[in-house]
């Protein structure tokens, strides 16, 4: 078993929060395990938490269509979400629950070793981009040594909102050849590597 297969067995066992009281299945993520890009969403809905994979339910249907508009299938990329158990009803993660879920996606990163990490919302960008606003870095890129990092709406904001879906489309777009880029920076180093994250 690869271990990335070995870590998310770990975190489908993780009990640190109340919520995994609640919760039907973890999701840790999916996909590619060597993937050149990893989406990164903001916690489970009730469409993941029942089938224990991300991104599954009416946003996951949009992360596709998006993904086929620069011709990528989810199974290229790799998928996973700030915290990996559902928040009852839907609500906002809690701060607690981002800190202690914070080491799953470290590892997750590390082992990915992802050339691009594209977050999608406000929560997943505040890990990356701490102190910053999506409505003005959504669709901007910064690069931390041989990673680009790249923000973007939630699928699940720009569905309902007419004006996100087209800012959305449009940054999805731009993916192609900030990828090409990062493909072509030289690896820094061939280990796996540190996140460059922030601290909570
Ligand atoms: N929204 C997310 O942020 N993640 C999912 O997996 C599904 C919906």
């Amino acid at each position: 078993m690869s271990a990335l297969s070995e870590l998310n067995k770990e975190i489908a066992l993780c009990q640190q929060c109340e919520i995994a009281k609640y919760r039907t299945k973890v999701v840790p993520g999916e996909g590619a395990e060597d993937a050149d890009i990893l989406f990164i969403g903001e916690a489970p809905g009730w469409h993941e938490d029942q089938q224990g994979r991300p991104f599954v339910g009416p946003a996951g249907q949009y992360l596709d269509q998006l993904l086929s508009s620069i011709g990528l299938r989810r199974e290229q990329v790799y998928i996973a979400n700030v915290i990996k158990c559902r928040p009852q009803g839907n609500r906002d993660p809690l701060p607690s629950e981002i800190l202690n879920c914070r080491k799953w996606l470290e590892r997750q990163i590390e082992l990915i070793c992802p050339k691009m990490v594209v977050t999608l919302g406000r929560y997943s960008m505040a890990m990356f981009f701490p102190g910053k606003s999506i409505s003005k870095i959504h669709g901007t890129s910064q690069k931390r040594g041989d990673v680009i990092y790249y923000a973007m709406y939630h699928p699940a904001a720009a569905l309902h909102q007419q004006s996100l879906r087209r800012a959305i489309e449009e940054d999805m777009l731009k993916i192609p050849q900030l990828l090409a880029q990062a493909k072509s920076m030289p690896e820094t180093n061939k280990q796996p590597k540190q996140l460059t994250m922030f601290e909570a």
